[in-house]
């Protein structure tokens, strides 16, 4: 049995085997409509979700299983003071695999300990969200047509930004991958993430505070929301969520094949007027992760 808790329990080539699955599925989605079939996939939503969520939910039913689980803990037996231990192992006697948000870093982990299915990490408090880092090498891949010989901005809050770390994680076992982390000094990337990954896998890196100096020399640009729900405080939250707004102005001088991503929601940090600009990939992002844990199901429960 096999869990995803982090971007990194999956090898390069498994990662390939989930592409050419989801890519299979894209082609010919009737037929894989019932590969599922009694099959039941557990959706435990401790913290909100809209993308991650429903894309689990409409994989599993487009598979022909089903779906139970809640989106709010506070109709669930959690309100009692149950532990995730004992949720999980009663959740685990009726479904065949498990997505679970938590707003703690480690629990999906925790729960895996627990688990008699596979666990699946639908994002972990500012640490981890493996599906949304297949999400996107899915769509790097399916725009750029590779995932190598890169130049990606990250731009926004790397420091609570989960997708920003899982995504670093995964990609940098990729040939000649080269970061610009572009964030306030106050949102810079974990140390955790500086040194275990970015200094001791020798990848080239460099950090800058505004968007404007190096949005020409990228090849994506992976723009973030500012993560209000981790912060301590509101005034410092306040002061920095407009730190980074793209504009068709800002485009202006970013390469002609730039491929803009963004995990969303967005809340400020993408102009709507940029929605129509080519370059821009996030919608098309949004259905590739709908495929992906297509693939991703279809591979846990063993029926691909
Ligand atoms: N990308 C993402 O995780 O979005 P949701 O929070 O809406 O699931």
């Amino acid at each position: 049995m096999r869990h995803l808790v982090d971007s990194m329990d999956l090898s390069i080539g498994e990662v390939e085997e989930l592409f050419e699955i989801a890519e299979r599925i894209m082609e010919k989605e009737d037929d894989y409509r019932n590969i599922c079939k009694d099959k039941i996939l557990g959706t435990l939503f401790y913290e909100p979700s809209t993308r991650t969520r429903f894309s689990f939910e409409a994989a599993m039913l487009k598979l022909g299983g089903q779906v139970i689980g809640f989106s709010e803990p506070g109709s669930s037996s959690v309100t009692k003071g149950e532990s995730i231990a004992d949720t999980i192992r009663t959740v685990g006697s009726y479904v065949d695999l498990i997505a679970m948000r938590h707003p703690k870093e480690g629990a999906p982990k925790h729960a895996s300990h627990y688990s008699t299915v596979p666990i699946i990490n639908a994002g972990d408090g500012g640490h981890q969200h493996p599906t949304q880092t297949l999400t996107d090498l899915l769509t790097i891949k399916e725009t750029k047509g590779r995932i190598s010989n890169l130049t990606i901005g990250l731009c926004g809050d790397l420091k609570f930004g989960r997708t920003v770390h899982s995504l670093i994680k995964a990609i940098s076992r990729y040939e000649n991958i080269r970061f610009v982390l572009i964030s306030p000094k106050e949102l810079k990337i974990p140390e955790y993430i500086r040194k275990e990954i970015l200094i001791k896998k020798d990848i080239p890196f460099s950090e800058v505070e505004t968007l404007e100096e190096v949005i020409d020399t990228l090849d994506i640009l992976y723009m973030t929301r500012v993560q209000r729900e981790r912060f301590f405080n509101e005034a410092d939250y306040i002061r920095l969520k407009d730190s980074y707004i793209l504009d068709r102005e800002k485009l202006q001088s970013a390469k002609d094949d730039l491929a803009i991503l963004h995990p969303l929601p967005r809340v400020n940090e993408i102009s709507y007027e940029v929605d129509d600009d080519p370059r821009a990939c996030y919608f098309k992002q949004v259905k590739f992760g709908m495929y992906i844990r297509m693939a991703l199901i279809a591979k846990l429960l063993e029926v691909m």
